[in-house]
């Protein structure tokens, strides 16, 4: 069985789009990271849930149909995170199936980095 390939859009906060390939389950931060996408501080602590910096905006429809909701722990970093919406989540903690094939997403005006 072949992983099959996934596309995202990450949109920067002045509307710049950068378009990413990854696989499924792979997590936003590895698709940020395996395609080199140059967003300043993103993903300090490699996933380990105790930075924030990974923080990204989903619409509301996407953000209610991912298939995974975000844990107590993802929530109080999240509690950190600047410019925090109804429909952030941890790149880090989203992880990618087929279902999500074409996923845009926004990134924060700022990234904050929790343990600073
Ligand atoms: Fe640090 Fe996601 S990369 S919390």
């Amino acid at each position: 069985y072949e992983k099959k390939e996934v596309n995202v859009t990450f949109i920067r906060a002045n509307g710049e789009k950068l378009l990413a390939k990854g696989k499924e389950g792979d997590s936003l931060l590895d698709i940020i990271v395996n395609n080199e996408l140059d967003i300043d501080g993103y993903g300090a602590c490699e996933g380990t849930l105790t930075c924030s910096t990974c923080h990204l905006i989903l619409t509301k429809e996407d953000y209610d149909r991912l298939p995974e909701k975000p844990t107590d722990e993802e929530l109080d970093m999240l509690d950190l995170a600047f410019d925090l919406t109804d429909t952030s989540r941890l790149g880090c903690q989203i992880i990618m199936t087929k279902e999500l094939d074409g996923l845009q997403v926004k990134i924060p005006s700022t990234i904050y980095d929790a343990r600073s």
